[in-house]
């Protein structure tokens, strides 16, 4: 049986279901075009704003490692250590709007057939920030964009009506969604913060406001170690530290806990799932629990930029995963979607040991102290 790779997601085609996020690896032409020489199906852009954007000085974003040696978790590099995450506080593309759309058309021009989100933000609250919405997906989808995402989600904007203060205020969410709308002619995506207590509230808001997909996760709030040596933040600018975000294999648990509470929520709605994944088994848990298509950043930034060896990975991951289970008929992602979203339930619903059985007689679960001498009685 030949393997199907393809995927159809919000009336897209992409060749394959993985896409590079929007993040350093697509803030530049040839880093797009290098990764789709390299064989990613899609690609969103770094976020494009008409705002002006000024940096921090230094690094921008470091990756955590930690060592079976010391388990310890720190910025520090060291022989043997393995990727604990990615931490940055870099804000959206410092380049124009004006620099960008030369640069899609180009880029679309070369990859007619492959997939290009643009990932726009504006502010809120006002009229005049509503028409910067609508005037960047006018301009990126009129330079050939597919697609749009729209940034609900930068955990450190350094304007307080921008990013995941929008993505946490259900109002917000329907409002910008739907003045995009109103102008869009290609589908539009909301990506949404995961520092919210319930966050398929946001997503149904979106949904409300005409949205075609919901993505996440984007990096999770948090601040940087501070080194037991020195007493400093591992990553400060004059000692000093603002909170950031948090990405890579970390919060992969965490992203999937946020999916799974909006797939749930709305069975039949599109999501793309982000968030510590750098082969096909990560990508395979959030296609499990109904995501359409998965992107990735961190892993990819730390393979030549754009993740060659990453997405040669995942397809073969994928190719290797059909052919293991044609013998079920599955032929392509669809087939096995959201196999697993319904096995997600409350507490009180998962079963009981019977009496006798509790903890296991005298075998103590790891992380538990094993019983006394008097309570085995
Ligand atoms: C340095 C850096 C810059 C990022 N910039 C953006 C951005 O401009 N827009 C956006 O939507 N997400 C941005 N992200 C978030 C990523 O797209 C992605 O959602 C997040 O890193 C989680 O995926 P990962 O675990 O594969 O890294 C950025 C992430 C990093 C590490």
């Amino acid at each position: 049986m030949s393997v199907n790779r393809s995927v159809n997601f919000t009336g897209l085609r992409f060749e394959n279901p993985f896409l590079l996020s929007s993040a350093p690896p697509t803030e530049s032409e040839s880093n797009i075009l290098r990764a789709f020489e390299a064989g990613w199906g899609g690609v969103v852009t770094k976020t494009i704003g008409l705002h002006p954007v000024v940096n921090v000085v230094g690094a921008k974003a470091k990756f955590m490692r930690t060592s079976p040696e010391d388990a310890s978790v720190s910025m520090r590099k060291r022989p043997g250590a393995a990727l604990h995450s990615s931490w940055n506080w870099e804000l959206i593309s410092d380049k124009t709007i004006e620099w960008w759309l030369p640069r899609i058309r180009r880029i679309k021009e070369a990859f007619p057939d492959r997939i290009l989100i643009a990932s726009i933000m504006a502010g809120s609250g006002n009229d005049k920030e509503l028409q910067n919405w609508q005037r960047l997906a006018r301009d990126c989808q009129d330079a050939g964009a597919d697609g749009l995402e729209l940034n609900f989600s930068c955990p450190h904007m350094d304007r307080r009506d921008m990013g995941s203060n929008i993505g946490r205020d259900e109002g917000l969410c329907s409002v910008v969604t739907e003045a995009v709308k109103e102008v869009a002619s290609v589908p539009v995506w909301c990506k949404l913060t995961p520092a919210t207590a319930q966050i398929e509230v946001e997503a149904g808001a979106c949904f409300r406001g005409g949205a075609d997909a919901i993505v996440s996760s984007n990096t999770f709030p948090s601040i940087p170690l501070i080194d037991p040596e020195t007493l400093e933040f591992e990553i400060n600018v004059d000692g000093y530290v603002s909170s950031g975000g948090l990405g890579g294999p970390a919060i992969l648990p965490l992203s999937l806990a946020k999916m799974g509470q909006m797939t749930r929520a709305f069975p039949d709605r599109s999501f793309s799932g982000i968030g510590g994944i750098s082969d096909f088994s990560q990508a395979l848990s959030y296609i499990l629990l109904g995501c359409g298509t998965v992107q990735v950043c961190t892993s990819a930034m730390l393979d030549q930029a754009v993740g060659p060896g990453v997405i040669k990975r995942l397809l073969a991951g994928l190719d290797a995963f059909l052919e293991r289970h044609a013998g079920r008929g599955w032929t392509a992602v669809e087939d096995f979607r959201g196999l697993r979203r319904d096995r997600i339930v409350s507490q009180s619903d998962i079963r009981r040991p019977d009496a006798a059985d509790y903890h296991s007689g005298y075998e103590a679960a790891e992380g538990y102290a094993p019983p006394t001498a008097v309570e085995r009685q």
